[in-house]
């Protein structure tokens, strides 16, 4: 790997990028020696209502684990987001929206207006009743009303927790249960891709028997009929009649939550991530200015939804953060054709633009006339994140859409992260295909070796994934159970924070994601933990038990393979598979469903009972050579089975 071709940025790049190879050994090595300077340096980025004298107060000790930076801090993310612009860029779009359909009005919304939006919705929120400290479930269409929502929880003090718009009404009703939110923002209905979801009508399902205190604000985008609850549903458009926009920012604490997100684990249902208010400002500030060597002037163009983590820091807290025109949208790149991405390029003179390795494998499918025909000048850096990327999707991301002279910065980082952890600097690295290359500032990566936990120093080196110390926009704990935040993340690996994730260094020290160690796949850059699809099954009436694991699918990056073990009496058939994969649908939304479900009339199980997913995983590979010891297994003969009715693609 080390002697992989590389891609040294341009001699423009690295004149005017913000970091160069020497400043980033510079600050690399200045953030490892003292991160209290450091850090405290690159805490004045956010403006303070009362500035930190503390810095970092970190403890990664299982039973103790705590996590603080800038804590005696005071700020307001929204303030940080709208007001400190107003003097100096009041009339500089602040969004762009681009809507589903290209035929409809783009938006351009100033930091002036989005200031305004963001109070008046604050305003409303507070005549609902919500206060500091309360939860506000999110489940909204990519619309500028979103970010209003989500700046005025945070002008408030209220906590966000976003639910991304294709979850199923089931998922909904266990986030809004889960951190017992007062208030769902909705709308009416949602377009992506030409096809309307009616957003409210799952509203209406999640909240129909449990919930009859919470209120839901309703934002009208499409305009069809919706059913109402009574008194407790308000048209948004209605409530911002009756309130003025004037608001003053709540002031809060450094290690105020900010916002909840949940994602999945490898166990159980998935966890809420909490963010709070003072590092993860700073590190999300500091990444989007940084990674994307973003400049005054230009137009960034984030393609994730705001239900991902994604959607936080890099379309909205990041780039608002800096004072950063972000652009918003609304629809699908392959509607109303495979063109789509590139058409909004061009209209909106991008010059930063970051989608995933998924998106880019449709799109690579469909040929490069789709793309070649539009102008794609302006753009400067590509960017990708969620899984990592193979070297021919990034040859083409490289040739046919950077045309040979974009660095790429693939991005390596997750929901617990906050922000980068690893990536190549547009201005700094030679970049390698398929490489996360290099840590970000503060961030100290380690490789062990994953049975005796031993730290691998020398080059190159293959392991699992862990830091070792913490940085701003780390995690703090998950909302409701900090023992389940230690166990998760600081028990397997003692003083480390362990990643989930494996990992090669090569001899140049350049980082290489290899995927998930632990029961998490990862499905079109949406992570998916494989114990929530099982649950799903086995709460079907006619499923006995089943197992879920994944198998590399050409777009999707791996696909969701279910062995699935039918009650007694009943028979498989072509209806029963349809009928479990609309079941899947219906309980945890589209990204969850099945793409193979295999009939096993047995699992494999090891004497104890204990399902030997490393099997199942490598019949789903279509990897019988490496099946290893099955000599353990109660019943070997459900392995031959297997691989005999084994699902073709
Ligand atoms: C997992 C985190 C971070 C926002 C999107 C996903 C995988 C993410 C990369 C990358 C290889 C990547 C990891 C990680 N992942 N980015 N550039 N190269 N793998 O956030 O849902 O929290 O998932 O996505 O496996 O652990 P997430």
């Amino acid at each position: 790997m080390s002697d992989a071709k590389t891609y040294p940025p341009s001699d423009d790049m690295i004149a005017n990028a913000h970091v160069n190879a020497d400043a980033y050994e510079k600050m690399y090595q200045a953030s490892l020696d003292d991160p209290d300077g450091f850090w405290a340096e690159q805490g004045k980025r956010v403006d303070w209502i009362k500035p930190f004298t503390q810095v970092k107060d970190v403890d990664f000790t299982l039973g103790n684990v705590k996590i603080n930076w800038y804590a005696d801090g005071q700020l307001n993310v929204s303030a940080n987001c709208t007001d400190r612009h107003l003097e100096t860029r009041g009339d500089q779009t602040a969004i762009i929206w681009e809507p589903d359909n290209p035929d409809d009005d783009t938006k351009h919304i100033t930091y002036t207006q989005l200031h305004a939006e963001t109070c008046k919705m604050a305003n409303v929120l507070r005549s609902l009743g919500v206060g500091k400290g309360d939860r506000v479930v999110i489940y909204l269409p990519m619309i500028p009303e979103a970010a209003y929502a989500m700046l005025a929880c945070a002008r408030i003090g209220a906590i966000h927790s976003i639910v991304f718009a294709g979850f199923s009404p089931d998922a909904l009703g266990a986030r809004v249960n889960g951190c017992n939110a007062k208030v769902v923002i909705t709308s009416d209905g949602a377009p992506r891709g030409g096809r309307v979801t009616n957003l409210k009508d799952n509203v209406n399902q999640a909240l129909l028997n449990d919930f009859d205190e919470v209120k839901c604000l309703v934002v009208k985008h499409t305009d069809q009929q919706v059913a109402w609850r009574g008194d407790l549903d308000f048209w948004l458009h209605e409530e911002l009649d009756k309130v003025s926009d004037d608001c003053p920012p709540e002031t809060m604490d450094a290690e105020d939550p900010l916002f909840i997100l949940y994602t999945s684990g490898s166990t159980g249902q998935p966890k809420g991530v909490v963010h709070t208010t003072g590092g993860y400002l700073v590190y999300a500030a500091m990444t989007h200015e940084i990674t994307f060597d973003y400049h005054d002037g230009d137009i960034y163009w984030c393609t994730a939804d705001v239900g991902w983590v994604t959607g936080h820091s890099y379309i909205v807290y990041g780039p608002l953060a800096n004072g950063a025109t972000t652009l918003m949208f609304e629809g699908v790149p392959t509607y109303p054709d495979a063109s789509r991405f590139w058409q909004v390029c061009e209209k909106h003179k991008v010059t930063q633009f970051y989608t995933a390795p998924t998106a880019i494998r449709a799109l690579m499918g469909q040929g490069k006339d789709f793309v070649t025909k539009c102008d794609l000048s302006s753009i400067k850096v590509l960017g990708t994140v969620g899984e990592p990327i193979n070297p021919e999707a990034w040859n083409w991301y490289n040739e046919v859409v950077g045309g040979g002279t974009c660095p790429i910065v693939d991005t390596w980082w997750q929901t617990e992260t906050g922000g980068h952890l690893m990536t190549p600097l547009p201005g700094a690295h030679a970049m390698k295909p398929g490489s996360a290359m290099k840590p970000f500032f503060g961030i100290q990566p380690v490789i062990l070796e994953p049975t005796t936990a031993e730290v691998i120093t020398e080059n190159p080196a293959e392991g699992v994934l862990c830091i070792a110390d913490s940085w701003p926009g780390q995690m703090r704990t998950v909302w409701g159970d900090h023992e389940r935040f230690e166990k998760t993340y600081f028990a397997d690996y003692p003083g480390y924070y362990f990643t989930g994730d494996g990992a090669k260094r090569d001899a140049d020290a350049d980082y290489w994601i290899t995927g998930r160690v632990d029961d998490v796949i990862n499905v079109s850059g949406h992570r998916m933990g494989t114990a929530e699809v099982e649950s799903a099954l086995v709460a079907h009436p006619k499923v006995a038990e089943s197992a879920v694991v994944g198998y590399p699918h050409e777009i999707k990056g791996q696909g969701i393979y279910s062995y699935v073990t039918l009650m007694g009496g009943e028979e498989p058939s072509e209806e029963l598979r349809k009928e479990l994969e609309a079941w899947v649908r219906a309980e945890i939304g589209p990204i969850a469903k099945p793409d193979l479900i295999q009939w096993a009339p047995g699992l494999p199980k090891t004497r104890s009972g204990k399902i030997m997913r490393r099997i199942l995983r490598k019949i789903a590979e279509n990897d019988y050579g490496a099946l290893g010891d099955t000599s353990t297994l109660a019943d070997p003969s459900v392995v031959d089975d297997l691989i005999k009715n084994r699902m073709n693609r």
